[in-house]
């Protein structure tokens, strides 16, 4: 842990292979980041220069046959590529959140959004599903979605 860097987010010579048949397909190589609180970063690259795949790490979402080879992402200090499943729980949708390239295909389309946003908020906070039906709703307002009051749980 560096005490004298001001980073929120260190990232660290990260490293994310696809152990496929033919061999590992290496999809992200050494990359090497700092973000301090309130900065801003884009990634560019061409298609499968490996932008989601570093998305993905940064959240502990890699998932088979992909895996973090090597590499740290601390965060605040905490490296979370070593943290537990239940500690990084805690921490993505909360501390650290994603919003997916594609979310038709990340959204579940049998539930409402609002079911999916009280479901989100419940895992995190103490709230009544009143509670959090209505922070959700007034989020959708803010964002001018048509009938915020719509995407009630079902
Ligand atoms: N499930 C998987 N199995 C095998 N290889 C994968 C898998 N997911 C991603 N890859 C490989 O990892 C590399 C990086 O992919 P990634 O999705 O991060 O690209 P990207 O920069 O986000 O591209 P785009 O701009 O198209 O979104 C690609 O070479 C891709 O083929
Ligand atoms: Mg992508």
């Amino acid at each position: 842990m560096n005490h004298e860097s001001s980073a929120l987010l260190q990232v660290r010579d990260l490293c994310v292979d696809f152990k496929l048949r033919t061999g590992p397909l290496p999809a992200v190589r050494h990359v090497s980041f700092d973000l301090a609180k309130g900065e801003r970063m884009g990634l560019v690259g061409e298609s499968g220069a490996g932008k989601s795949v570093t998305g993905f790490a940064l959240l502990n979402l890699v998932s088979k046959p992909g895996h973090i080879a090597s590499g740290s992402i601390l965060f605040e200090g905490q490296d979370l590529v070593a943290l537990s499943p239940e500690a990084m729980r805690q921490i993505r949708g909360n501390r650290i959140a994603m919003i997916f390239q594609d979310p038709m295909m990340t959204l579940n389309p049998v539930l409402t959004i609002g079911t999916q946003m009280v479901e989100t908020l419940q895992a995190h906070f103490p709230m009544s599903t009143a509670e959090a039906e209505a922070w959700a709703r007034e989020k959708r307002r803010q964002v001018a979605i048509p009938s915020p009051e719509k995407g009630r749980r079902q």
